[in-house]
């Protein structure tokens, strides 16, 4: 696979207006651990290498204040800073040493719609990461809302160094490693949060991490099913604090030579939601939560 300027999501950084609410949720049902407190913040990991896949901030409501990437070096994090302004973004935080639990060295930008994003080298992995059934192991995607989908990505291919993997009638679906997509922008009203997904390590664990949140009164907003770009499963919830979250598995890993589809390479037949032609459409809360959640 061919270089990418970055080398994945990190993390995703939220404000919420109950914290301890949401700590116990994203802790006891969701399936992350705290492994750092700094302030009033709470940061969580999953299973996996990352410092913290989520950060939890409080705020009066609940917001979305940033999505990081990781990068493999500094001069990655210079690169991008070099990047931002000729493409009609703002750096907000020049790179520098990252002051929050995991520390490395960082960036914080704005594209040119007002979404917050963070490139971050060097910061604390675990070295003791090792899949847990059924529990997240990573982020594996972040779905932001657009007014204008095909400039929101044209941003973040030529600042960031993504690249496009799919289009569909509803969403750009864009790379920066092997994985199928780490961001997708869906058309929408406004620069809102559509969704964050936790990779799990299989379809197993995606059901059964469905079971868990549906004893602990939380039911499948939309799933369990299997997407058409990317080809993974897939099962949506709505958290405690508004956000829309997804468990994720089995998304599919692409290449350089992979054939950048089109709208029309992607329908359904009538009635379907998904592969299997099992799931469901998507409840109208799910909709509702996917529209309320507007970058600090
Ligand atoms: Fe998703």
């Amino acid at each position: 696979v061919a270089n990418f300027l970055l080398t994945g999501l990190r993390s995703v950084e939220v404000g919420v207006p109950d914290l301890a609410a949401s700590e116990r949720f994203y802790r006891e049902i969701w399936g992350l651990a705290a492994v750092a407190r700094a302030g009033e913040a709470v940061y969580l990991r999953a299973s996996g290498d990352a410092h913290h896949v989520l950060a939890l901030y409080p705020r009066a409501k609940t917001e979305l204040l940033s999505v990081t990437f990781s990068a493999a070096a500094r001069g990655d994090v210079d690169a991008v800073a070099a990047r931002v302004a000729s493409c009609g973004g703002r750096v907000e935080a020049s790179p520098g040493p990252v002051d929050e639990p995991g520390g490395g060295y960082g960036l914080t930008l704005r594209d040119p719609d007002g979404r917050r994003f963070r490139v971050v080298a060097g910061d604390a992995r675990h070295g003791d990461g090792a899949p847990r059934p059924d529990f997240p192991e990573r982020l594996a995607h972040v779905v932001l809302n657009a007014t204008d989908v095909e400039a929101a990505s044209r941003f973040m291919c030529d600042a960031l160094g993504f690249r496009i993997t799919d289009r569909t009638r509803m969403m750009n679906f864009i790379r920066t490693s092997s994985d199928h997509h780490s961001i997708a922008f869906a058309r929408g009203h406004a620069a809102t949060l559509h969704h964050i997904a936790f990779q799990v390590p299989s379809l197993e664990s995606v059901m059964r991490g469905a079971g868990r949140l549906k004893d602990a009164g939380f039911p499948i907003e939309w799933g369990v099913g299997r997407h058409g770009p990317g080809h993974n499963v897939f099962a949506y919830f709505i958290a405690p604090d508004g956000l829309p979250i997804e468990y994720t598995a089995e998304v599919e890993s692409v290449g350089d030579n992979y054939k950048v589809g089109a709208p029309e390479d992607w329908t359904w037949p009538p009635g379907r939601v998904d592969a299997w032609g099992i799931s469901p459409p998507p409840s109208a809360r799910l909709h509702e939560a996917q529209t309320r959640i507007v970058f600090a």
